[in-house]
C-alpha cells in the first residue's frame, strides 16, 4: 500500500526574476514501512522535497496525497493536526526546546495531540529509556551531548506514533560513532515497522537503507531498491479524547513557556511592566485619595446636621444687598416650624459685636438662634447647659459660649456663671458648645443667645438673617425644598430668599469629588496605554526571538491557536504582575500616607482593585494581540530556518 503518492509536483522559490524552479515534475510513490534514503548533492532540492512531504512547505503545481488525502485541500489545522498524528521529524541540529528538560521535550507532541499527562510522561520514559537515555530524563539540552540530543529528538519524534519519520541529515552533526547508532536506531525502528525517510549526502549512511533515490538540480535521477520492504505494523497513538483535558493541558503548558519566558529575561520584564506597575499604582492611589477625601468632606457635612436647610435673605451667595435685607421674619420661622413636613423651624439673627470681660474687650460674633439650633446642626454640649423654650421667650440673658471664647476670653478657666457684656449688655454664661469639626477653623469668637435677647436686647432690630430647617427624617429632602420655597413665596409674594440643602451640597460634591476622581484616572490611564505599548514592543521582540521555537512547535503538532494561546498568556501574565504589584505598590503608599497624614485616610476599594485587575489583563489581550498573531501566522518552513 502507498502511503505516499507524488505525481508531477513543482516547487519554486523567489518572484519574479529571481524565481528558480527548485523541484521539477517529481514523482515518487513511497510504500508504508519502506525505509528510504534521498541523497544527492548540497542545493539539490533534497531538503526541499522532505519539508513538503512533511507538510511544512507548500508545492506549486502537482498533486500529494498522503494515505490517500490530498494535502494541497488541507487547511492550516488539518496541517498540524497530519503532522501530529502521521509525521516524526528529526533534524540534523536536534532542534530541542532548551528550557525543558529531555522528558518534557519527548513529551511535548503528546501534548498537542490531547494526551493525559500521566499517560505521555509514562511513554516518554519508557522511550527515552528504550533510547538508553534512563538516567537523563531531567537534563536540559544543554547538558546533553550531541549524540543524547539527536536520542531525545528521535524519541519525541515517536511519541505521537511516528508512524513515517522524515530525518534530515541526522548524522550530519555527530561524530561517525554517534552517528552509527543514530543509524541503527533508525534500523531498529524500520524492523518495527515505521516508514522512514531519510535526506542525507553521506553513500555511507543511505547504505542504511532500502531503496536509494538520487535527486540532481531538482530532479530524480535514480531510484535504486536494494531490498524489499517490510510490511508494516503500525503503531499510532490513539488518545482518548477529552476536549477539557486538552484545553486544560494545552493552558497548562502554555503559562509554563510564558513564565519561563518571563523568567528567563527578568530585567526585560520588570521593566516592561514597569510602565503597567506606574499606571495603575496611579490609577488606584488617586481613586483611594479621592474616596477617602470624599469620606472625610461628606462626615463634616452629616455633622452640620442631616436632612437641615438653611433660608438665607437674598438670591444667593455673594449677594451684596443680602446684608440690609429683612425679607425672614419670625413669623416665616413660626409659620414653618407648623409644617407637617418640617420637624423644627429656628430664627438665627446674628450681630457683631463687642465683648467686655475684666476690662479685656474682643470682637465677637453673636448668634441669636433658637433652642432647637444646637440639635439641629448636630452641635455638642461640652460644659453647662443649653438654654430652654421659655428662656427664648423670656428674652433671657443668657450665653453659650465657644471654645475659642474659653480660650481667649477666660483663659482657660471654668466660665459657667460668668456675666460678659456684648455691646454693654450683660449676659451669664451657662453652656460651652464643643467645637464643630466643619465650623470654623479660625480664632473668631462665636456667642450663642437666644435670638429673642439679640433682636431685642442688643441689636435693637428685628432683623432675621436666615432660618434653620429641620426636615422630618421621613420626608424627601428636595420635596420639602421645594414645598417650603412655594410656601415662602407666597407669603412674600416674590422669590427674595435662597434655600441651602445640606444633602443637595452633598450630592453636589459627591459628583464633583467623582468627576475628579475619573478625570485624573483618565489621565492616569494614559500611562497605562503607553505601558501596554511597551508590553507590545516586548512581544514582538520575544516572537522574533524565538521563531524558531514556533517552528520547532508547528513541526511536532501545534495549531496555530496553540501559539497564538502561548504569546497571549505570557503578554496577560506580564500585565497582570505588572497590574497586581501595582495595586500592592499603591496600598504601601496608602499605609504611609495614612500614617503620616491625619487630616484624612487613602481609602482603598474592591471595585477599583477589581477594576484595575481588569484592567491589566484587557492591556494584555489587546496588546499582545497583535504579537501573538503574528506568531501564530508564521510560515512553519521559515521560522524553523531561522537561526
Ligand atoms: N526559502 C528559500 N528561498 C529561496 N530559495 C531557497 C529557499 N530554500 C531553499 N532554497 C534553494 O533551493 C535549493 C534547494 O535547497 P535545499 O535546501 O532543498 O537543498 P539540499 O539538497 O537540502 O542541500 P543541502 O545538502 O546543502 O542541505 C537551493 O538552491 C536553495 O538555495
Ligand atoms: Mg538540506
Amino acid at each position: 500500500m502507498n502511503i505516499i503518492e507524488i505525481k508531477q509536483l513543482n516547487k519554486y522559490f523567489g518572484e519574479g526574476d529571481n524565481r528558480t524552479h527548485i523541484l521539477k515534475e517529481i514523482n515518487l510513490e513511497i510504500k508504508k514501512g519502506d525505509f528510504i534514503a534521498i541523497i544527492g548533492q548540497s542545493g539539490s532540492g533534497k531538503s526541499t522535497l522532505m519539508n513538503i512531504i512533511g507538510c511544512l512547505d507548500s508545492l506549486n503545481s502537482g498533486s500529494y496525497k498522503i494515505s490517500n488525502t490530498e494535502v494541497s485541500q488541507l487547511n492550516s489545522d488539518q496541517l498540524s493536526e497530519l503532522r501530529q498524528r502521521k509525521f516524526g521529524f528529526i533534524f540534523q541540529r536536534y532542534n530541542l526546546l532548551s528550557a525543558l528538560s529531555a522528558l518534557e521535550n519527548v513529551a511535548l507532541p503528546a501534548i498537542y495531540a490531547g494526551v493525559d499527562q500521566q499517560s505521555r510522561l509514562q511513554r516518554a520514559a519508557q522511550l527515552l529509556e528504550k533510547l538508553g537515555l534512563k538516567d537523563k530524563l531531567q537534563h536540559k539540552p544543554n547538558q546533553l551531548s550531541g549524540g543524547q540530543q539527536q536520542r531525545v529528538s528521535i524519541a519525541r519524534a515517536l511519541m505521537n506514533g511516528g508512524e513515517i519519520i522524515l530525518a534530515d541529515e541526522p548524522t550530519g552533526a555527530l561524530d561517525s560513532k554517534s552517528g552509527e547508532t543514530v543509524m541503527e536506531i533508525l534500523q531498529q525502528l524500520h524492523a518495527e515497522g515505521h516508514t522512514i525517510i531519510l535526506v542525507t549526502h553521506d553513500k555511507k549512511i543511505a547504505d542504511f537503507a532500502n531503496r536509494v533515490i538520487e535527486i540532481k538540480d531538482g530532479q530524480i535521477i535514480q531510484d535504486q531498491r536494494k531490498s524489499a520492504h517490510i510490511a508494516a505494523k503500525s503503531e499510532t497513538i490513539q488518545p482518548k479524547k477529552s476536549r477539557w483535558r486538552f484545553y486544560k493541558d494545552q493552558f497548562i503548558e502554555s503559562f509554563k513557556m510564558s513564565v519561563n519566558a518571563i523568567i528567563a529575561h527578568k530585567l526585560r520584564s520588570l521593566l516592561t511592566m514597569l510602565g503597567i506597575i506606574i499606571g495603575i499604582t496611579s490609577v488606584v492611589s488617586v481613586v483611594a485619595l479621592g474616596n477617602g477625601s470624599q469620606q472625610k468632606i461628606l462626615e463634616n457635612i452629616n455633622s452640620m446636621g442631616t436632612n437641615t436647610m438653611d433660608i438665607f435673605n437674598g438670591t444667593g451667595f455673594g449677594d451684596r444687598r443680602a446684608e440690609r435685607m429683612q425679607n425672614l421674619t419670625v413669623a416665616d420661622s413660626e409659620i414653618l416650624a407648623k409644617q407637617s413636613y418640617i420637624e423644627s423651624a429656628t430664627p438665627n439673627s446674628s450681630v457683631s459685636g463687642n465683648l467686655t470681660y475684666r476690662n479685656q474687650s474682643f470682637s465677637a460674633q453673636v448668634r441669636g438662634v433658637g433652642e432647637q439650633y444646637f440639635d439641629v446642626k448636630g452641635m455638642k454640649l461640652k460644659q453647662g447647659r443649653l438654654f430652654s423654650q421659655d428662656e427664648v421667650k423670656q428674652n433671657a440673658q443668657v450665653a453659650v459660649i465657644d471654645e475659642n471664647s474659653v480660650k481667649q476670653v477666660f483663659n482657660q478657666q471654668n466660665p459657667l456663671g460668668e456675666i460678659v457684656m456684648i455691646n454693654k449688655k450683660p449676659l451669664k454664661v451657662i453652656g460651652v458648645a464643643a467645637m464643630n469639626s466643619m465650623g470654623p477653623t479660625t480664632s473668631s469668637l462665636s456667642i450663642y443667645t437666644p435670638y429673642t435677647t439679640a433682636m431685642n436686647k442688643i441689636s435693637g432690630n428685628q432683623k432675621i438673617d436666615s432660618i434653620t430647617v429641620k426636615v422630618n427624617d421621613e420626608v424627601n429632602s428636595s420635596v420639602a425644598e421645594k414645598d417650603l420655597t412655594q410656601l415662602l413665596e407666597v407669603r412674600h409674594g416674590k422669590k427674595d430668599f435662597f434655600v441651602m440643602n445640606t444633602n443637595t451640597i452633598k450630592q453636589t460634591i459627591e459628583s464633583t469629588t467623582d468627576t475628579m476622581k475619573l478625570l485624573i484616572s483618565s489621565i492616569a490611564l494614559i500611562s497605562l496605554v503607553v505601558g501596554g505599548i511597551g508590553v507590545m514592543n516586548i512581544m514582538l521582540v520575544s516572537v522574533t526571538e524565538r521563531t524558531k521555537e514556533i517552528g520547532v512547535r508547528m513541526a511536532i503538532g501545534a495549531k496555530q491557536s496553540n501559539i497564538l494561546q502561548q504569546f497571549l498568556i505570557e503578554a496577560v501574565l506580564i500585565c497582570l504582575i505588572g497590574g497586581i504589584t501595582g495595586i500592592l505598590l499603591s496600598m504601601l503608599l496608602g499605609e504611609i500616607f495614612n500614617l503620616v497624614t491625619t487630616n484624612f485616610t487613602m481609602v482603598f476599594s474592591t471595585t477599583s482593585v477589581l477594576a484595575a485587575v481588569f484592567c491589566s489583563t484587557i492591556i494584555g489581550v489587546v496588546f499582545g494581540y497583535m504579537p501573538a498573531k503574528n506568531a501564530a501566522g508564521l510560515n512553519p518552513i521559515n521560522a524553523l530556518s531561522r537561526e
